[in-house]
């Protein structure tokens, strides 16, 4: 691997091999996604927890300030919409200069495998390594399942997340499941999860502890923490699971201490009697 190649992995995962990506790119295919409308502002206060954001170049310009911003891990794949036909048919949206232009450390890309939609994706993915590698930009793939949430089994995701490690995805981002270790065992390069749709505070923590005990190298997880009451004591609590070898419990004490800390800030002030 070459310094360039090994520095930007070097600024995406910690000296401990571990990652946490806060993703805000959901508005690429879904819209003005909620608590995304003004995603500068939504991200700002948990930017110091997080360890690079994953942005499209439209929100990265309108929202992030460039002397304020974490590294950055462009989503190049898109061209599709939630009542479009099919979700699958994505193309690459974003050239190569403008991956540099932007300083990104790394990009993202979706691949939908299993779909009407997998050659091209899969392609989609080849050409951004081929174009990224000469430059020594990692390619992230996403493993994808459009509106198919029940195609997150270890067999369907082991299966996605190798073919795109073989293509030459340096990261493989995919989803938690039953024996992850299938998942994450299958694969050559580090693999980390992504969230989903809303579950129970506990829940998150639990299955990101599951996951990284049987071998995820970290999380890119957006809605469970910014669409969250306390969106802080949510990321305060991964992060001591992904870089602080927490286990769900001790999570769980930080995730209650900054939760009240949260609701003390934040109910109104007495009015101050005026001095007579
Ligand atoms: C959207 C994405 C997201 O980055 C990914 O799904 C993570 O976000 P969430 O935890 O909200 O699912 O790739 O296409």
């Amino acid at each position: 691997m070459d310094w360039g190649m090994k520095n930007r992995m070097a600024q995406l995962f910690a000296e401990d091999g571990h990652c946490m990506f806060l993703p805000i790119d959901h508005g690429y295919f879904q819209g003005p996604t909620r608590k995304l409308e003004k995603p500068g502002e939504t991200v700002a206060p948990l930017m110091p927890y997080a360890d690079a954001l994953f942005v499209t170049r439209g929100v990265l310009r309108a929202a992030i300030d460039p002397a304020k911003s974490l590294p950055v891990i462009l989503r190049v794949s898109g061209g599709t919409s939630v009542i479009g036909a099919d979700l699958a048919n994505e193309e690459i949206t974003t050239s190569i200069e403008e991956v540099i232009r932007l300083n990104a450390q790394a990009v993202g890309v979706s691949v939908f495998v299993g779909t009407d939609y997998e050659r091209q994706s899969l392609m989609n993915l080849a050409k951004m390594v081929n174009a990224c590698e000469d430059y020594g930009i990692p390619v992230m793939a996403v493993t994808a399942v459009g509106k198919e949430l029940e195609k997150r089994d270890a067999r369907y995701l082991a299966l996605a997340s190798r073919i795109a490690a073989e293509l030459g995805a340096r990261v493989v981002k995919t989803y938690w499941c039953e024996d992850f270790e299938k998942v994450a065992g299958g694969c050559p390069v580090p693999v980390i999860m992504a969230g989903g749709p809303k579950v129970e505070d506990r829940g998150v923590l639990s299955f990101v502890h599951d996951g990284m005990s049987r071998g995820a190298k970290g999380i890119n997880l957006g809605r469970n923490i910014w669409q969250h009451e306390f969106p802080l004591a949510m990321i305060k609590a991964l992060r001591a699971i992904v870089h602080g070898k927490a286990g769900v419990d001790a999570a769980w004490e930080i995730f209650e201490a900054e939760k009240a800390h949260s609701k003390v800030k934040s109910s109104p002030k007495k009015s101050r009697k005026r001095a007579s």
